[in-house]
């Protein structure tokens, strides 16, 4: 692996400052760099790797063992070292075929929860299920991270599918997060779902604390209007919601992988079941892909390799995710907890601290809106942010079809400005046009330049239908996959979020005045006294 890692960077040394855009000399570039998955068009013509990188990723990705793995992991070994367990989050959308963890079949478990889910939310939809005042309006998934972000991600993203009860979500342990969200409800037609994997989570069990104080002042039974999603059935238990309404999942399943399962609840009965279904069935056509694909045509491990090709070769450190679709505000917050969380790892699987960088920072917000806030840096900052699109053909809002090829106009603009650039004689000729002339025109061209040769990728797809999100986020899961088997780390553990978690525990007293402050540094001591009772 080492000779190809060498290889690789010597090549980018090589054709770093050659202009992408000398590539598209070759009539065949774009449908040479981009990959097709039935009705998904993936583009990744504009970026600097050219054919003898890309043989050498892929060679990489062979050296690396991703087939072995990607194996193992779909066999449910226990590839999650650090913690023992198999990581089978797939078996969720895929439980018509079996699936073994330690020599056993868990399909039939997971179809009896899934069904139980369906009954759920269909009484609940069709109004067999009743709050203690009438018909539920509103459901309250309270969750954090993985409990969280996937649900509260897609059912923005599927709102035009949405034609059950309202659905909000509250994550923060901030009490302005849970007072905001429940002060317009009605708690005798609310639901609330207490959705954590552990239930154990400081934020979640406060949250959910929280909420049965403000149901028991309005309805006599709260706990009849509570249900759970959880892997720890004895704590679900001892907080008083009745097992008919607690959905369990097993900890082969990694929170931020979870939303496949019960811990897509909110979303089921958002959109119904058999919309969520439709969600499975894009998560298993993805799994069947990467499967079964060649690498040179396999979504998932290309976009992992465009990816180490930016964060490791050519030493990027963040990359952009910037959806054209307002209703995947929240994919950007989605991927930072499932790229972050999974490949933001300074040592290996086997203890020794990694060579290379771990995964890059992801960020993003939709466009146009980004365009009219941070776009100025990726266009002419000093550092380079490879930006990754995603776009539909089509909206949901036949009546405003204008708008929408607006949009897809912005969208292939900036790829097209972050490639093409404008040089200094392009940005003279537009003064000169404009009248400037002499040393006032030479000084304002140079703002006006746009180095280019930035590099961007671009998702298209015909529609954000339920299953087409469902392969989208398939898709992003198995980069992480391919991306840590690459870096040779775990993708499924987390332990760099423990140490914030046992150090705010111990300042809660601090702050309350009940704990002396020794042994903390001079700062923290002075914000103690600064914020404490
Ligand atoms: O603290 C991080 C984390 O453990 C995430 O990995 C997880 O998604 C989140 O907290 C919530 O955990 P739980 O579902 O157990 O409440």
């Amino acid at each position: 692996m080492k000779q190809i890692w060498q290889a690789l960077k010597a090549h980018q040394q090589a054709v770093e400052h050659r202009p992408i855009l000398d590539l598209f000399a070759d009539p065949r570039r774009a449908e040479s760099f981009s990959t097709r998955l039935d009705d998904m068009l993936f583009d990744w013509s504009k970026t600097n790797i050219d054919h003898t990188a890309r043989d050498l990723l892929i060679d990489l990705a062979g050296a690396a063992g991703v087939s072995q793995k990607r194996d193992a992991m779909f066999a449910g070994r226990k590839i999650n070292e650090t913690e023992g367990r198999a990581v089978l989050h797939t078996a969720l959308r895929n439980m018509d075929r079996p699936v073994l963890v330690e020599g056993q079949d868990v399909t039939a478990g997971l179809r009896e929860t899934h069904a139980r889910m369906q009954a759920f939310a269909h009484d609940l939809r069709e109004g067999r299920f009743t709050g203690q005042g009438g018909r539920i309006t509103d459901v309250v998934n309270i969750g954090i991270g993985g409990s969280d972000l996937g649900p509260a991600m897609a059912c923005l993203a599927l709102a035009p599918y949405a034609d059950g009860p309202r659905c909000h979500f509250v994550s923060n342990v901030d009490g302005a997060h849970i007072h905001d969200t429940l002060k317009d409800l009605d708690p005798a037609t609310t639901l609330v779902i207490v959705a954590s994997k552990t239930f154990t989570t400081i934020e979640t069990m406060t949250n959910a604390e929280t909420a049965r104080r403000w149901m028991e002042r309005r309805v006599a039974n709260p706990a009849a209007q509570f249900a759970a999603v959880s892997t720890a059935a004895d704590r679900t238990a001892a907080f008083g919601i009745d097992a008919s309404r607690v959905f369990g999942f097993e900890d082969w399943v990694g929170g931020r992988y979870s939303m496949w399962g019960p811990i897509g609840l909110s979303l089921m009965i958002a959109i119904g079941p058999e919309d969520f279904d439709a969600f499975l069935s894009g998560g298993a056509a993805m799994d069947r892909h990467f499967r079964e694909a060649p690498f040179a045509e396999n979504l998932p491990v290309l976009l992992a390799l465009v990816g180490i090709w930016h964060n490791q070769i050519c030493g990027h450190a963040t990359r952009a995710v910037l959806p054209y679709d307002q209703r995947l505000a929240r994919l950007p917050a989605y991927l930072q907890q499932l790229e972050m969380e999974s490949n933001g790892k300074r040592v290996a699987m086997d203890g020794h601290e990694l060579a290379l960088h771990s995964g890059p920072i992801v960020w993003g917000e939709p466009g146009t809106n980004g365009q009219h806030a941070f776009y100025q840096l990726i266009h002419q900052g000093t550092r380079v942010v490879p930006c990754e699109f995603l776009v539909a053909r089509d909206g949901h809002e036949p009546d405003l079809a204008h708008q929408h090829l607006l949009l897809v106009s912005n969208c292939l603009a900036q790829s097209e400005a972050l490639l093409r650039g404008r040089s200094l004689d392009e940005a003279r000729a537009i003064l000169a046009k404009k009248g400037l002339t002499g040393t006032e025109l030479e000084r304002q061209a140079r703002h006006r330049v746009f180095p280019g040769n930035r590099p961007s990728t671009t998702l298209a797809y015909p529609k954000l239908t339920p299953a087409m999100l469902g392969r989208i986020i398939a898709l992003y899961e198995h980069r992480v996959f391919v991306e840590g088997v690459i870096l040779g780390i775990n993708s499924y553990d987390q332990w760099g979020v423990e140490l914030g978690k046992e150090l705010a525990l111990a300042l809660q007293p601090m702050l309350e005045g009940r704990a002396g402050t020794e042994g903390k540094d001079g700062s923290t001591r002075q914000l103690i006294d600064f914020l404490g009772r």
